[in-house]
């Protein structure tokens, strides 16, 4: 490895209009998580600098970076020009830079670190550019590598360039590079823009500096790694292959999964082993499952914890600050927002908790809601531990029940119940001996005259 840390030059400026999107591209997200973090985590743990071009405008790109990678520098490239004239809008971070550089394209986001470091080692290997490149099943809008005898790389071709017998090759340019030369930026200064498109492409440095006697050479990864984003069918298809590469991964470390391709997974999901998920269950993003919880189908997650030995679902409902003790039941039609719900609590059947705190052991019987908000601002629900919530009650925040009090079914509870207390909130049962009888015989009579 070259003595200094690296560079790596992080392209974001397309326009990205094959998007049709008012969204910048590289925000589109994989896995819960923007493509442009995606490539700025895969060098998050390479000791080195960063610089991200943008477009003039893209404020929320450049904040994008800052938020992931914060000493990022950000550069503006002021007018869309093409890969080359992007590189060159970081001139001022290559002037101050003597280690190698790597450009990487943020619309390309399932690239791994293992590859990125196999790239850069071909600098060590004696080339001065190194070119990730790959067989494409289909090469259609790929940049072709034109190689030499030895695999040495003597040109990049870009698809609108390209000669007849050019198209037909499939090893296909992912752009991403690293460079190893005394000057980046003057070797991207040579580069003109007489193209189909007249743009700078940063692909014709390659035969610029092999033209200089620098060597360039290939370094091969598999298709999946470096799907490039330019429409939405592709964003579907980045999703489906990291997909498919999270569940292998959890599968790997002891999670079962029964159709692994009916759940979804976000970035930063974290599963633990032993934990067994049915059939489309959906992790949003932020979420934690510890050991042995079981997950029964058709259940959806965001921003919850979890804990060890739970039971959870079918049909059950997560949203942020959802936190659920160790060997603690939700069932079917739960919706679980901002509560905290102690060890072996449980709330089985068609339930609100929202903005709560349950105790270790309380039981909340079908149809409670928990009335948290009065049109401005939320309130707390507080049941003690080993209470017991008799269905179809409404607890009207903010509300505390006392430890192992009882409220009776169809209560609407809107003062403190006191711990051990039974609580009653309904209008006395009344009944009239002999009713139905009398009714049914009225209404045969009526039927008859009519
Ligand atoms: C590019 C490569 C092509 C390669 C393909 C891989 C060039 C000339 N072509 O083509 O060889 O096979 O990627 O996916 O490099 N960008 C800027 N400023 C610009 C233009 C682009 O920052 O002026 C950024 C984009 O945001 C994107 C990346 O550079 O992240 C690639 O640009 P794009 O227009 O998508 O290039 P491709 O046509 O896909
Ligand atoms: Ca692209």
């Amino acid at each position: 490895m070259s003595a200094s840390p690296p560079l790596f030059v992080v392209l974001a400026a397309g326009k990205g209009t094959r998007m049709k999107s008012s969204e910048p591209k590289v925000l589109h997200k994989v896995a819960g998580q923007s493509m442009l973090a995606h490539v700025l985590a895969t060098v998050s743990d390479v000791q080195g600098d960063v610089a991200v071009v943008v477009g003039p405008g893209m404020d929320a790109v450049a904040t994008e970076a800052r938020r992931v990678t914060p000493p990022a520098q950000v550069f503006v490239q002021a007018t869309q020009q093409g890969t080359a004239d992007a590189v060159l809008a970081a001139r001022p971070a290559l002037a101050g830079h003597s280690g190698d550089v790597v450009v990487l394209y943020a619309d390309t986001p399932l690239i791994r670190p293992e590859t990125v470091a196999r790239l850069r080692a071909a600098l060590d290997a004696g080339a001065h550019i190194a070119v990730l490149g790959f067989r494409a099943k289909d090469p259609t809008g790929y940049g072709r590598l034109l190689t030499g005898p030895k695999g040495t790389l003597s040109a990049i071709r870009e698809e609108k360039d390209a000669s007849e017998a050019e198209r037909r090759i499939d090893l296909c340019n992912s752009g991403v590079m690293a460079f190893r030369v005394p000057d980046v930026g003057k070797l991207l200064g040579q580069i003109g823009n007489a193209n189909a498109k007249g743009e700078f492409y940063l692909t014709d440095a390659i035969e610029i500096a092999v033209r200089s006697g620098l060597r360039a050479g290939v370094v091969e990864c598999s298709e999946d790694e470096v799907l490039g984003v330019n429409a939405r069918d592709q964003l579907a298809e980045a999703e489906a292959i990291w997909q498919k590469r999270a569940r292998a991964q959890f599968m790997a470390s002891g999670v079962t999964m029964i159709a692994p391709e009916t759940v979804w997974l976000s970035f930063d999901t974290q599963i633990a082993p032993d934990v067994v998920i049915e059939p489309h269950v959906i992790f949003g993003v932020g979420v934690t499952i510890e050991e042995g919880v079981r997950i029964l189908g058709f259940s959806h997650f965001e921003g919850a914890v979890i804990g060890k030995g739970a039971r959870i679902g079918p049909f059950s409902r997560f949203r942020p600050g959802a936190r659920i003790g160790a060997d603690a039941h939700i069932g079917n039609f739960v919706e679980v927002k901002n509560t905290t719900l102690g060890p072996g609590a449980k709330a089985n059947h068609l339930a609100y908790l929202g903005d709560g705190v349950i105790g270790a052991k309380a039981n909340v019987g079908a149809g409670t809601i928990f009335c948290n908000y009065d049109g401005y601002a939320k309130h707390k629900t507080q049941i003690g531990e080993g209470a017991f919530i008799g269905s179809n009650s409404s607890l009207v925040a903010p509300v505390t029940i006392g430890a192992g009090a009882y409220v009776g079914s169809g209560s609407v509870i809107t003062r403190d119940v006191t711990p051990g207390a039974l609580a009653l909130e309904r209008s006395n049962q009344e009944e009239r001996p002999g009713w139905a009888e009398k009714f049914r015989t009225l209404m045969l009579r009526r039927k008859a005259t009519k």
